[in-house]
């Protein structure tokens, strides 16, 4: 079975989660940037997974125009979705329920993905350009998170990854049997 698997991801964490997923996956896993997607033959993979991170409120924009063209193929296939996200390191909001982010796409999306969840990502001020250096420091003082800007924080849990690929792994075929 033909796995893809597309992720959206700017400073890495999304990317090493989706990597780690192929992993324990096995078999033919192809990882594709979103940024990349272009004209994958999306039919010849009978299983997808798509992981994309939170930047400033919202996942990457071309997620939704990806979902849109492909969309009877993605609802025909098994298929999963998580994001990742650092309001997930409050493990209250961990999941596709109880996460804002994941609740809005869900919400707003024909796809309905056969599991989701969500992860916490990393911290990494010091790869931050000044800028965001500064709006991440100012959003962790409100919520209560590390603010020190010498600091680089991986939050993801990888129990909760692994949990998650063998969910996705036992996922059956949909395709109806002729
Ligand atoms: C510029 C910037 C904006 C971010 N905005 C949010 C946000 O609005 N909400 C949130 O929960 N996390 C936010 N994060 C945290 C990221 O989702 C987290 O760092 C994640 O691991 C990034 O994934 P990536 O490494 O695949 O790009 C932001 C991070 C950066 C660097």
């Amino acid at each position: 079975m033909k796995t893809l698997i597309v992720y959206s991801s700017r400073d890495g964490q999304t990317r090493k989660i989706a990597g780690h997923i192929a992993d324990r996956l096995g078999g033919t896993c192809d990882l594709v940037d979103l940024a990349d997607i272009g004209k994958t033959p999306v039919n010849d993979y009978q299983r997808v997974l798509i992981g994309a991170a939170i930047r400033y409120g919202h996942h990457a924009a071309g997620l939704k125009p990806f979902i849109d063209r492909n969309l009877a193929w993605l609802n025909r296939v098994p298929s999963a979705f998580f994001s990742v996200n650092l309001t997930a390191r409050k493990a209250e909001k961990r999941s596709p329920e109880t996460n804002a982010y994941s609740r809005k796409f869900l919400a707003s999306t024909p796809w309905r993905p056969d599991r989701c969840a969500v992860f916490a990502g990393a911290l990494r001020y010091p790869q931050y350009p000044w800028y965001d250096r500064i709006m991440i420091q100012l959003i962790m003082r409100m919520t209560g998170g590390e603010t020190d800007s010498s600091k680089e924080i991986e939050y993801t849990d990888w129990h909760q990854v692994d949990d998650f690929a063998d969910d996705f792994a036992a996922l059956l075929d949909k395709t109806p049997v002729a």
